[in-house]
């Protein structure tokens, strides 16, 4: 992930803090997905071009930080960490889909059914899913912790969490909303799957209930901040930055934090989440700083 450069001795750790998490999860990515050895059939690159080609490995570097802050090794958390980019990119694949979003571009590439077809497509995020969960039974040391972070991700990431999100998405389109119903749906489709993140990397790190608590509100918020965030930079983003097709939200009419409150609202909503969110790892020493860098380097991205 890319950082801005600055004078600031906190966000120049933050950067090199990411570039060594970055490697060692898009390592982790390879060998997952190199599994199957010589897989060469247009399932298996289509599974690859989703997961390893781009990407800022939000979610991961959540999981490792908040692993670390609560006490736990960065090894421990990895293949929780893997798990929630392989559940991400199938996400950002289906998302994608004519069904869904209908996106041609993603991280200023073809998206995957652009590339393989919309078959493939559909398949390789099936596919991704099941290799998710499959890396938590086989790579987390601890059987009692792989069922609790299984639990905590199919949780999240399902018809209760971000599944149930994007279809409220979907049927929200050209309805009315208030802020509740936006709320509700960022949170539902943008949020979980990032407090999964944060509690996972607790969880694995042995953390107790009060410190889950505290990696699961800040999770929350940034993760509602997030969303917001990527609504802003659909309406006042540069298109070659961002890297997907922007002003679309509109032409969808998708309900979003911009079409409901407007810009300069959702802005400083966006802005006092990540506030909160930083407040809550205020206790969490470095690697709780780290955190609130992320946080708002998240509230701050132009991608
Ligand atoms: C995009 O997620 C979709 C949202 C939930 C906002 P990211 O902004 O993390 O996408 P990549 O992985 O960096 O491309
Ligand atoms: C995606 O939201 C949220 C998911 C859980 C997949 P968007 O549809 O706004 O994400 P982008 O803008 O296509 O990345
Ligand atoms: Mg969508
Ligand atoms: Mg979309
Ligand atoms: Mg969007």
């Amino acid at each position: 992930m890319e950082m801005p450069m600055s004078s600031n001795g906190a966000r120049v750790d933050l950067q090199k803090w990411l570039s060594d998490a970055g490697e060692a999860v898009n390592q982790a990515l390879t060998e997952t997905l190199n599994g199957n050895g010589a897989d060469h059939s247009r399932l298996a690159e289509s599974m690859r071009y989703s997961t390893l080609k781009g990407g800022k490995r939000f979610r991961p570097a959540l999981v490792l930080l908040s692993c670390e802050a609560c006490g736990g090794r960065r090894e421990d958390a990895l293949p929780a960490a893997v798990a929630i980019e392989l559940i991400h990119a199938f996400s950002m694949i289906h998302d994608d889909l004519p069904g869904m979003d209908d996106d041609d571009y993603r991280r200023g590439q073809p998206t995957n059914h652009k590339v393989y077809g919309e078959g493939m497509a559909i398949l390789a995020g099936d596919a991704l899913v099941m290799l998710a969960f499959q890396t938590l039974a086989d790579r987390l040391d601890d059987a009692r912790k792989a069922c609790r972070v299984i639990s905590e991700l199919s949780d999240a990431a399902g018809w209760g969490g971000m599944i149930a999100g994007q279809a409220d998405d979907i049927d929200g389109a050209g309805q009315e909303a208030d802020e509740e119903q936006v709320r509700r749906i960022h949170r539902l489709k943008t949020a979980r799957l990032i407090s999964a993140a944060t509690r996972s990397g607790a969880i694995v790190s042995d953390a107790d209930d009060a410190m889950i608590e505290a990696m699961s509100t800040y999770g929350e918020r940034l993760g509602l901040a997030f969303q917001i965030v990527d609504d802003l930079l659909d309406v006042v983003g540069v298109e070659e930055t961002v890297g997907k097709t922007l002003r679309k939200d509109e032409k969808s009419r998708k309900i979003t934090y911009p079409g409901v409150v407007g810009v300069e609202r959702a802005r400083g909503m966006a802005s006092q989440l990540v506030d909160e969110a930083c407040q809550t790892v205020e206790g969490f020493g470095a690697a709780g700083r780290l955190m609130s860098e992320l946080a708002r380097f998240g509230l701050n991205r132009t991608h």
